[in-house]
């Protein structure tokens, strides 16, 4: 299978391509949105370096995983993704049975329940469609926002990770967290909201 697009009432999530490369620049300048990720804007040649490759990746597209950009009456949000666990180095699991979930919206969007809408969206494919086992999810312990998400998702924290980083951002001494949902625990609260 590869990426279909998604539909939530709010927004359309499409395969991210080349053609979505000057509104990832447009997200990465801006310094606020960069602030857990690091702590500052992304230059152009650095988004250019970090976006090309990935748009261009078919290998998670293959099985239904990758990047996605969503929309809301043609207004760019932002993106999430679902990434292979066996492409990220020192990531738990491993194989096709987990993916990690990420997101990043821009900022005159945020606190309006789109990056849980979305994410929702993007489980539902990942336990339905894909057929995994588990989905987790990192940031740094002082993302609140990004802590928001996984909660509203039902993830739940299974652990923080204090690294030692040569140049880090304010916070990165409180660790970074690490929260999951498993397909069981995702059908369980799915039947309960049905309920
Ligand atoms: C993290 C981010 C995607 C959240 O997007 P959002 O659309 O504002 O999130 P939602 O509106 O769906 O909020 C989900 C929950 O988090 C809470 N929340 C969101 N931002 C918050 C913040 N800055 N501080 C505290 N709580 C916050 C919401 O109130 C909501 O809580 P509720 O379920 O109790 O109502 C957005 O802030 C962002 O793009 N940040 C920059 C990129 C980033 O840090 N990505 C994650 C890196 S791992």
């Amino acid at each position: 299978m590869t990426r279909p697009v998604l539909h939530t009432p709010r927004i359309e999530l499409r395969p991210m391509t080349i053609d979505h490369l000057p509104l990832l620049h447009r997200l990465d300048a801006d310094p606020e949105v960069m602030r857990h990720l690091l702590g500052r804007a992304r230059t152009p040649a650095e988004i250019d370096a970090f976006w090309a490759p990935r748009c261009a990746d078919t290998v998670a597209d293959q099985v239904g995983l990758g990047w996605w950009v969503g929309f809301r009456n043609e207004e760019f949000l932002g993106w999430w993704d679902l990434g292979r666990s066996d492409s990220a180095p020192g990531s738990p699991g491993g194989g096709l049975a987990d993916a990690e979930i990420g997101w990043r919206l821009e900022r005159r969007h945020w606190r309006q329940g789109l990056a849980s809408e979305g994410a929702a969206e993007l489980l539902r494919h990942a336990f339905e469609a894909v057929g995994l086992e588990r989905v987790w999810a990192e940031t740094m312990a002082v993302n609140a926002g990004s802590r928001g998400v996984m909660r509203r998702l039902g993830m739940r924290h299974v652990r923080t990770d204090v690294r030692v980083w040569d140049d880090p951002l304010p916070g990165a001494e409180e660790g970074e967290v690490v929260y999951e949902i498993t397909a069981e625990q995702w059908r369980h609260a799915a039947q309960a909201g049905r309920g």
